[in-house]
């Protein structure tokens, strides 16, 4: 069994861009809760009065896992932890010292006798509260290895459980890093009774790879963040080393406690915490890890998933592979999803609905469900809306606006006010048409070079928990483009209303 020690609250959450309030980091070590993690470490009790809080608060709330607080070997820090995890039900403390000579000499101006002399005190006192008590020296992978061996007796004797060995700075390559792993198991006395975890960032891209390294030389436990977040380039990426050792279980031979299938909830709340999406081609949890795009790709998998899938989307939290449609797409691709929609044509009608597939897919990145409805039923379906104009009021204190646009038969004027003229024209239109949900994406960037450039909007529109609708827009004006995009996206929702509601029927 590996256990999974989940950093994104301490070691993520200290990165630019990812700091969260007490309340999202309570949401969150809940959800990391669900998730199935052994330990949370919630954060730093010593360094803000606010860290110490949210530590307590997760502490007091996450009872059935570890709740775990960091902290130097310093007498004030090691007290904030003990405070902070007073209400813990599993309450565990990890007490760290830099150990490599540029740090000793640079950083911290201390000989290696009194580092052991201080890692000592620290777990002593740590112990003293608790006997899950984690000792981190720090970058030790630039560390002298028999100055690591001392430290790590030492500490051994004091009372540690569990030895983890960071890589600091992202400094070490997969062989090297087990290569530590396996020379500490073999050098360091009492180790065995030890749990070793691996601590790896990721500066050269090697942190999931070496922490796999570091399982595969008897670590069993495995410091990690979901998305990867964490310093400079980050940490090992929580959902990678999960589905990494249950993938190629064959290989690595064990297994963790983790939930699978809530690795996608749990990576789009940090991602709405924190506002920082994940690239779309983001190993398990990017929203293009199971969507097909090339012809063949699709045939082989409408045939077979295992030609092209290693994981089922299912596994990790995604509903369904995504078959994605595009100019790359064939007729079988073209025809599994219009199945799919309920649309089952004979094969002429398909051929003929395929040339204009393609002709479309040569205009437009994106082809959505909708497009291929209205592709196969044209004629059928009208567009129901149509933006007509809007006029903006726009400065420092916020925008105004008035928008005109055709619904069904009616011209429709509505005003609106907010932050923006954007904001504010979707608002104005969403209270209108009644449109449940938000915004959950937005895009806005030039597709000419020109100073006339046209810009092309995107958007996301969220109505439930399963329903996304998006839609695009393109004009010289930002404004504009945003609410053609807006419009468009309300009648790729009308065509499929009307679609379902043809089905319902027949
Ligand atoms: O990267 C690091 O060395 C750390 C320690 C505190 C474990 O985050
Ligand atoms: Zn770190």
């Amino acid at each position: 069994m590996i256990k999974i020690f989940d950093t994104t609250l301490r070691d993520g959450e200290q990165s630019p861009g990812f700091a969260m309030n007490i309340r999202q980091k309570l949401l969150l070590a809940k959800q990391l809760e669900k998730l199935g993690v052994d330990v949370i470490e919630a954060g730093f009790p010593n360094a803000s009065p606010e860290d110490f809080e949210s530590v307590r608060l997760i502490a007091e709330t996450c009872q059935k896992v570890d709740v775990c607080a960091l902290a130097r070997c310093h007498e004030k820090d090691i007290e904030a932890a003990i405070h902070a995890l007073k209400e813990a039900v599993n309450p565990r403390i990890h007490v760290f010292i830099a150990t490599s000579d540029i740090h000793l000499r640079h950083k911290l101006k201390i000989s290696r006798a009194e580092a052991i002399k201080k890692a000592v005190m620290g777990v002593h006192m740590a112990r003293s509260f608790t006997s899950r008590v984690d000792f981190s020296p720090e970058d030790a992978t630039r560390s002298d290895r028999g100055f690591l061996i001392d430290i790590l007796t030492a500490v051994i004797e004091a009372g540690v459980d569990t030895i983890n060995i960071p890589d600091t700075v992202g400094y070490m390559t997969p062989q090297e890093y087990g290569d530590l792993i396996g020379f500490l198991r073999k050098n360091v006395p009492g180790i065995d009774a030890m749990i070793i975890a691996t601590h790896c960032h990721n500066d050269l891209g090697l942190a999931v790879a070496n922490s796999l390294a570091g399982v595969m030389q008897g670590a069993r436990q495995i410091e990690c963040t979901i998305n990867g977040i964490g310093e400079r380039a980050g940490n090992a990426s929580l959902e990678e080393i999960v589905m990494a050792l249950q993938t190629r279980k064959d290989l690595y031979q064990v297994s963790t406690n983790v939930e699978t299938t809530q690795l996608l909830a749990t990576s789009h709340l940090l991602s709405q915490i924190t506002g920082q999406k994940v690239q779309a081609n983001k190993a398990i949890v990017g929203k293009n890890a199971f969507a097909h795009g090339a012809g063949i790709h699709q045939h082989g998998m409408i045939s077979e998933r295992s030609t092209y899938e290693i994981m089922k989307p299912e596994d990790v939290g995604f509903s369904s592979t995504q078959i994605f449609l595009s100019k790359h797409s064939g007729r079988h691709g073209l025809g599994h999803r219009l199945n799919e929609l309920g649309i089952d044509l004979q094969p002429d009608k398909l051929d003929q609905v395929f040339i204009k597939f393609k002709a479309l897919a040569d205009k437009k990145k994106h082809i959505y469900d909708e497009d291929l409805i209205l592709l196969s039923t044209e004629g059928e379906y009208q567009r129901k809306y149509e933006l007509i104009s809007v006029h903006v009021v726009s400065g420092t204190q916020g925008a105004k606006i008035q928008v005109s646009f055709r619904m069904g038969e009616s011209v429709i004027n509505v005003a609106a006010e907010d932050n923006g003229p954007i904001t504010a024209v979707y608002k104005a239109i969403a209270t209108h048409v009644q449109l449940p949900g938000m915004l959950t994406e937005f895009n806005i960037h030039a597709c000419t070079p020109e100073q006339e450039a046209l810009g092309l909007a995107y958007i996301t529109w969220q109505e439930d928990e399963k329903t996304v609708w998006q839609g695009h827009g393109a004009d010289t004006d930002s404004v504009m483009a945003a609410g053609y995009a807006f419009i468009d996206m309300l009648n790729s929702r009308d065509v499929r209303q009307k679609r379902e509601d043809t089905r319902h029927l027949a």
